[in-house]
């Protein structure tokens, strides 16, 4: 089992990495019999669900939730089911929630419980690559408005994190592809041999022993735990995270979410940000060679060149992060390491647009 402590002070807690621990929540999360409720996604309930069950009864969580797939349950719909729930489980101030689920489930049980008597004690088993890497760790929940995604939300860290990449057998090919940009993105922004070692990993890490698998799970919560660290609440530093989404960002905006995967999205958003960074001199050729390569073997990807880059442009300034108009880039620099540029003028946009635009997208 690999441990990454996440060291928040009163609010530290640990991210556990390891094939078959979800059968070992009793073991892992320890303490006396508490009173829990469990929101699952279905999906992964019907899969995996049995296997789970008997560990939960143990941990004294009699009260199950199952939402069904789909951003679109991020909803405040779904959140008062929850409320509900957590009534009618007469959930005290000493409760627990335990969310079983990629990022949906896991951004929505969190902002349940951080809600719930002002916040009460949750639990994350994440079930999908990008949720193990990314929306598990950092404290982040939230909900959609019918206006804008995660327009609702605080910060709740969890009390513990339990990625068990068994559990992973069962996500679809696209979502495993989806989660491997998010992996390669934390290389990039503080791990140069995570870098290289995605930069070698077959489509959805199928093939991988289990150790790399760990491993590289493993690394990636490391350099996000790192960030987050040093900036819980996103004061500036965290930002760095962002590294591909801008431009990810807006291609997802623009295609209504349809057309992309979150994942797929950053890939092309990786691509933009090196290509503005190798213009600007922070990266050689060559290390700009290897991060396009390393995207594209993580592909493939729905395509862009279709799209009119002065729609990118404009779903960009729209950007809640914008100022004036204006989207603070995260840039490469180097493999590893990232700087943040507050001055990326439209001419350099438009020339990462167009310089995209004539990548295959295989
Ligand atoms: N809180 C954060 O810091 C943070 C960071 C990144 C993303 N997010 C949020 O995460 C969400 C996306 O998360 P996601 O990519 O995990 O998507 P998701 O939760 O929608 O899961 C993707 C699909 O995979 C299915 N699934 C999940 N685990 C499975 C398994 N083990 N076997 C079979 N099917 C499985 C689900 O039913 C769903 O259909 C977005 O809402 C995004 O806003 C949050
Ligand atoms: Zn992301």
């Amino acid at each position: 089992v690999l441990e990454i402590p996440v060291e928040l002070g009163p609010r530290s807690y640990v991210v556990s990495v390891g094939h078959g621990l979800a059968a070992e929540l009793p073991a892992l999360l320890g303490g006396p019999k508490r009173r829990s409720v469990v929101v699952a996604d279905r999906r992964v309930w019907s899969r995996h669900g049995a296997r789970l069950q008997r560990g939960l009864a143990r941990l004294g969580a009699a009260h199950r939730v199952l939402i069904p797939p789909g951003e679109r349950f991020k909803s405040r719909r779904s959140l008062a089911a929850l409320h509900d729930a957590f009534v009618d489980a007469r959930l005290g101030r000493d409760g627990r929630v335990i969310a079983v689920g990629g990022g949906v489930v896991g951004d929505l049980a969190g902002f349940a419980a951080a809600t719930w008597m002002r916040g009460i004690d949750w639990v994350q088993v994440p079930t999908t690559l990008l949720a193990m890497v990314d929306s598990s760790v950092g404290g982040k929940v939230g909900i959609n408005h019918p206006e804008a995604k995660n327009l609702i939300g605080a910060f709740h860290q969890p009390g513990a994190v339990v990625a068990d990449p068994e559990l992973l057998d069962t996500l679809a090919p696209r979502q495993r592809r989806s989660g491997c940009y998010e992996v390669l993105k934390a290389g990039l922004i503080g791990d140069r041999d995570l870098f290289a070692a995605m930069a070698g990993a077959p489509p959805g890490l199928r093939g991988w022993d289990r150790p790399a698998v760990e491993n590289a799970i493993a690394a990636a919560v490391r350099v996000k735990a790192q960030v987050v660290e040093r900036d819980e609440r996103e004061g500036g530093l965290r930002r760095v995270l962002n590294l591909g989404h801008t431009v990810g960002h807006a291609l997802e905006t623009l295609t209504r979410y349809r057309r992309f995967t979150h994942g797929e999205a950053v890939g092309w958003g990786l691509l933009a940000a090196t290509w503005i960074a190798r213009r600007r001199g922070l990266v050689g050729e060559a290390s700009a060679a290897a991060i396009d390569a390393a995207v594209a073997g993580l592909g493939p990807r729905p395509p862009v060149h279709d799209l009119d880059p002065g729609d990118i442009l404009a779903a960009l300034a729209r950007d809640k992060k914008a100022v004036a108009g204006r989207v603070p880039f995260v840039l490469p620099r180097g493999l590893g390491r990232v700087v943040i540029a507050g001055d990326v003028s439209r001419g350099e946009i438009r020339s990462a647009l167009r310089a995209l635009a004539r990548i295959p997208a295989r």
